[in-house]
């Protein structure tokens, strides 16, 4: 039976150093002398791509390769479940963990390495008056209870990053640096990640996402307009200042993989009548004109001539948007029309050396679609768009069907939204909580298969568990989240924090964000239940706090060595409970922490089954040497009964057996009926 102890690799989050050298050994084993690297050997098998110019391109700043260290080096602690504080743990597949998000990423590595499809962060901005978290490099978790005041002690101030710190920008990228690069290998080869930012530090994070992700995987910069110049923006205006109208959002994918995805092409609506469809497709192939065909309706040309629209005895399109407003006929017409009403435009690439007679059209599949031609008087070959194509509900402010242009970079209008951000998701929240329509439409535009996991590791308030959560309900998807929040503490004598530390005081909850989020989820399921009781799906959150990991590290106190040896005995923390172990060992077995378990009596002791048989847990304090037998026997017959396709691990707590051969019987015994691996803790 084989110890899992704190220093085994087995059971520390993942050494993401020893899985990169392995992969380095299999595509260069020539490089490897005796377990390490041979730099030059390396250097000639790469031939010309190694740079060795002393001034590189890239961005470079004071820590970043210890920034870089500070990612691969393992966390040493663990996620605690809190049933209590979640909604429907049972059978849900979301998860909030509250926690600094570094130590999360590298807990979350082997369960979710290469599972999560979409991830957005809204990162602290560092205007100046932000929290930027400083990691500790030598005992990050120690470092994360006492700045989170979870130590005996008082907790330790927490202060904004100011811009006369002399280290603002490095302290800020020290911080993203390492999240970002863990974040990466959590995403799917067809993930993309959004990170929204405004112009403090846009060009920075640009950079570190190039490096991250490689330039190649970078989609666009989106800029969304957030504010009117209008109020106070006005006057600075009017004073000669550039005011501030947009933030960013830069988008990267993981791989190329991402564009084999078909993507949802969002739209704006637009407010007036494009003129340059006024051409009508005739259904003998033949074209007329939509102004023709509205004064052929008796009904419109009554409402035509009755408000003069009429010029020189013909109706002119420069009057139609006068026209639908007053006319309803003639709104419905269009509606109907959609079809037939047509503009010019280019004609497609295969389309080169067709010809149409003039006053014509002619259909023309291609490129799995149908399009329709037209030669022009001076002999030039052109498509009818017909107005269907852009015709339809836009994704704008307050939803419309009429008239829409695909969206590109520009995201204008959420200025609208904003107007109404601190209403949304019913808790107080203010350290920029984000519209829900903008999360929602990052996830619609990529996202076209309504499921997979959305991480968001600066969850603030929760927009983004709240706009997946809707999103389910408005297309029936089956979206997860995962949203990571420090337990950030909210300080009432502060007038930036004071309403939202005010508002956990109401609900009788910690002074902290990580409470503002859970509460947001919780009521933000409420609501959507309320709204769409025959919406099905999931609107639960499984709960997991950060905190140090159940198994005692080896910590020898010299001075007192017979006490440690005898503590080391019982290497699992005395006041932790068995369903704390059970989801350590799921992380540490790289476990989805939602992952169905199943509890049941065999020889008086629980057994815990995860997974349908991937792993059958035994955690009773005791096995006396009698009951070794009836309880492998019961274990080995439940795991032929659950017949699990893989192979199964079965773990026993060390401390729990009278002596060696009464660990050794029972391993027999399993060994006997084909469970080959067996563990203690
Ligand atoms: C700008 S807010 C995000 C707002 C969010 N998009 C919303 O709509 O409510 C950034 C959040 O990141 C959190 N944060 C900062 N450092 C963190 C860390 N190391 N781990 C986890 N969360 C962190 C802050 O507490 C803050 O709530």
């Amino acid at each position: 039976m084989k110890k899992l102890t704190a220093e085994d690799a087995e059971t520390r989050s993942p050494d993401v150093v020893a899985e990169n050298v392995e992969q380095l050994k299999t595509i260069f084993p020539e490089a490897f002398i005796e377990e390490k690297v041979d730099f030059e050997v390396l250097k000639q098998l790469l031939g010309g791509v190694v740079e060795e110019r002393e001034e590189k391109y890239g961005l470079n700043w004071h820590g970043k390769r210890r920034a870089r260290q500070l990612a691969l080096t393992p966390s040493t602690g663990t996620l605690r479940p809190c049933p209590e504080e979640s909604v429907d743990w049972d059978t849900t597949k979301n998860l909030m963990i509250e926690g600094d998000n570094l130590e999360v990423l590298k807990l979350l590595q082997k369960s979710y390495s290469g599972k999560v499809k979409l991830i957005y962060i809204d990162p602290p901005y560092n205007t100046g008056k932000d929290f930027v978290y400083p990691d500790d490099f030598r005992d990050n978790i120690k470092n994360y209870l006492e700045l989170t005041g979870q130590t005996d002690g008082e907790g330790r101030k927490i202060s904004s990053n100011t811009e006369a710190s002399g280290r603002f920008h490095t302290d800020w990228l020290n911080m993203m640096f390492p999240r970002l690069k863990l974040a990466r290998n959590l995403l799917r080869d067809n993930g993309v990640v959004f990170v929204s930012i405004d112009d403090s530090e846009s060009a920075n994070v640009k950079y570190i996402l190039d490096e991250v992700f490689g330039e190649e995987n970078f989609i666009d910069t989106i800029a969304v307009e957030m504010s009117t110049t209008s109020g106070p923006k006005t006057v600075n205006a009017q004073q000669g200042t550039i005011v501030k109208n947009v933030e960013f959002v830069h988008v990267y994918r993981k791989s190329q993989e991402f564009d084999k995805t078909p993507h949802t092409p969002l739209r704006d609506g637009i407010l007036y009548y494009d003129t340059h469809y006024s051409i009508w497709l005739n259904d003998d192939g033949t074209l007329g004109t939509l102004a023709e065909k509205l004064l052929a309706d008796a009904r419109i040309e009554a409402e035509i001539r009755q408000h003069g629209f009429m010029d020189r005895e013909t109706f002119s399109i420069n009057n139609i948007d006068k026209l639908l407003i007053v006319s309803e006929a003639a709104k419905s017409f269009v509606e109907a029309n959609l079809k037939k009403i047509a503009s010019v435009d280019r004609p497609p690439v295969s389309a080169a050396g067709r010809s149409v007679q003039v006053g014509r059209w002619e259909a023309f599949e291609a490129d799995h679609r149908t399009y329709y031609l037209t030669t022009l008087a001076n002999g030039t070959l052109r498509a009818l768009m017909p107005l269907s194509l852009n015709y339809r509900m836009s994704d704008d402010y307050k939803p419309r069907f009429g008239r829409t242009v695909i969206r590109g970079d520009l995201w204008k209008g959420f200025h609208q939204d904003m107007g109404n951000v601190a209403k949304e998701g019913d808790i107080t929240f203010a350290n920029g909580k984000k519209p829900i329509r903008l999360i929602k439409q990052l996830i619609k535009w990529s996202n076209s298969t309504n499921d997979g996991v959305i991480l968001d590791f600066f969850s603030g308030s929760g927009t983004t568990a709240h706009a997946v959560m809707q999103l389910n309900a408005e297309d029936s998807g089956n979206r997860r989240f995962i949203m990571v929040q420090l337990p950030e503490p909210l300080d009432p004598s502060n007038s930036d924090q004071k309403a939202t530390a005010d508002f956990c005081d109401e609900i009788g909850k910690p002074r902290h964000i990580a409470e503002v989020t859970k509460e947001r989820l919780r009521r933000a399921g409420k609501k959507i239940h309320d709204e769409s009781p025959m919406f099905a799906g999931d609107l639960g959150f499984r709960v997991f706090k950060l905190a140090s990991s159940n198994i005692r590290a080896w910590e020898p106190n010299r001075d007192d060595l017979p006490t440690t040896l005898h503590d080391s005995i019982e290497h699992l923390k005395t006041d932790r409970t068995e369903q704390d172990i059970l989801f350590e060992l799921l992380l540490k077995l790289g476990l989805d922490l939602t992952i169905p378990i199943e509890q049941k009596t065999i020889a008086g002791k629980a057994v815990h089954n995860i997974g349908a048989g991937t792993l059958l847990v035994c955690l009773a304090e005791k096995i006396a040497s009698a009951e070794v037998e009836p309880l492998a026997l019961g274990i080995a017959a439940w795991h032929k009964e659950l017949a699990p396709a893989g192979e199964t691990t079965v773990v026993f707590r060390d401390g729990a057996f009278a002596d060696d051969v009464a660990k050794t019987n029972l391993t027999a015994i399993l060994q006997q009926h084909g469970l080959e691996n067996v563990r203690s803790l």
